[in-house]
């Protein structure tokens, strides 16, 4: 026989897990069915400990039987949500960006620097934006934006969970972890910690100046971002999503894209992509927003 630990018998009542799963589901937009209960709940008892409560019951009870919930919403968020992320996951959209995107976009501008603004949606804790960072510096370092043009680029990376942002702006990451990044990049990327005891890394100064993370809820009806943007990554957060929230959260970000600029999208969500007004299809999962149906001039 098994010996009894908190998992045995520490569960939260059927009518507070129905209360978390409307509560994410509507402020996050994420579906949290039956199957997800047991993982909800191991992620909920380091918040029962923080929050010194004697269970789940207990933390259920006090999220909506003592007014707790709107204190604990942010935490909540970070419990249930999936960060799930690499360095150089899928790389065949990095080297469409540094193949295809870059000297396309290039082409399109007028004459001067080629300004290039990348944005990260649902950027986890930060890998994706910095692998971005690193392809982009290297292209910088060649000298070739393509057409005879100097880059120049920004990144934008948001996410709705705090606690990702923050493991994103700090930029150090076990080694182990940043093993996808190839190794001519990690020597001139990325920093080993002084204490080698420690095997962490940390991203360079010299890409995380260029990279900038925000709080966003992809749910929310507008998002206060450029609409200028070059290259919108959103990756493997879609598949949470029904199917009218893709279509919506879609639509927004495809509103912030300049025309000719690019949408990817993970490649287990690519179709979420067809029929979005003013995106064609280049590859799969790639997208390309066309000035013709976003109504605006391609000047
Ligand atoms: C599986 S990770 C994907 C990270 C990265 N894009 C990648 O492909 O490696 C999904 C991320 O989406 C974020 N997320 C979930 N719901 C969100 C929402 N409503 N608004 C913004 N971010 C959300 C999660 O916090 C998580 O960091």
């Amino acid at each position: 026989m098994r010996p009894a630990t908190p998992e045995t018998y520490d569960h939260l009542t059927d009518k507070h897990f129905a209360a978390i799963v409307a509560v994410i589901e509507t402020r996050v937009g994420i579906k949290l069915p039956q199957t997800k209960r047991t993982m909800v709940e191991g992620r909920l008892r380091k918040r029962v400990r923080a929050l010194g409560l004697s269970g789940l019951a207990a933390y259920g009870a006090h999220l909506f039987e003592h007014g707790g919930l709107d204190g604990e919403l942010v935490q909540l968020i970070d419990c249930v949500t999936t960060n799930k992320t690499d360095f150089f996951r899928e790389p065949s959209h990095f080297e469409f960006l540094r193949d295809v995107a870059v000297p396309q976009l290039a082409q399109r501008q007028g004459p001067g620097p080629l300004n290039l603004k990348l944005w990260s949606a649902a950027c986890s804790s930060g890998a994706e934006a910095y692998t971005a960072a690193m392809v982009l510096q290297d292209l910088v370092n060649a000298g070739r934006a393509k057409a005879g043009k100097e880059l120049r680029f920004s990144i934008l990376g948001t996410d709705i969970s705090t606690e990702v942002l923050r493991e994103a702006r700090a930029a150090i990451y076990p080694r182990a972890f940043a093993a996808p990044v190839p190794a001519p990049m990690q020597q001139r990327y990325l920093m080993r910690s002084k204490d080698a005891q420690l095997d962490l890394v940390r991203v360079a100064p010299e890409l995380r100046r260029r990279v900038r993370f925000e709080h966003l809820n992809l749910m929310d009806d507008s998002y206060p971002f450029d609409r200028d943007v070059d290259v919108i990554l959103c990756r493997n957060v879609l598949i949470y999503f029904d199917k009218p929230t893709q279509a919506a959260v879609l639509a927004r970000l495809v509103s912030h894209l300049r025309p000719g600029g690019y949408l990817m999208l993970g490649h287990s969500e690519s179709m979420a992509g067809s029929g979005v007004a003013g995106l064609k299809s280049v590859v799969p999962t790639i997208y390309q927003a066309f000035p013709e149906a976003l109504g605006r001039s391609a000047a």
